[in-house]
């Protein structure tokens, strides 16, 4: 996902241009704003924790861009090139170092499975979308 703030400070195409400059090609995409009820339903897994309540408000705050990405060993290689969870700890170059702000609106979410990337992506997509 490209979340609120990047989409807001007009980042979809510097961010899905890093996305292809690093090698992923794109099988799904849409652009979309998430209920209150739809950004609690994906971040459910974080549910107890502290910055549950702000992520959902911020998640649901304004448009996202939703894809699925393909490569060979997308998931793993997806979560090395955005970066750390917090932009200030992000490698040089990283889609988060250059886009995000704060480990909150941290520009883009990647799944962090395997798993997951099929359960995120059944959430967004009908196999109709996926091409
Ligand atoms: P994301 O990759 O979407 O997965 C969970 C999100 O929770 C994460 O990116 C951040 O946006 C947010 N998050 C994680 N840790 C914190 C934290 N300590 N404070 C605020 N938000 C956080």
């Amino acid at each position: 996902m490209i979340k609120p703030d990047a989409v807001s400070k007009g980042f979809i195409g510097p961010i899905l241009s890093k996305i292809a400059e690093g090698g992923f090609s794109i099988k799904a995409m849409k652009y979309i704003q998430l209920s209150r009820g739809q950004a609690e339903a994906f971040y459910a897994v974080h549910h107890s924790r502290p910055f549950y309540e702000g992520l959902v408000e911020f998640m649901s705050s304004g448009p996202i861009v939703a894809c699925i990405l393909a490569k060979e060993n997308a998931v793993e290689d997806f979560r090395a090139f955005i970066g750390s969870t917090d932009p200030e700890k992000a490698h040089e170059g990283s889609i988060r170092k250059l886009f995000g702000t704060n480990i909150q609106r941290n520009a883009v979410h990647g799944s962090d499975s395997d798993e997951n990337a099929v359960v995120e992506s059944n959430f967004f997509f009908s196999q109709f979308e996926r091409f």
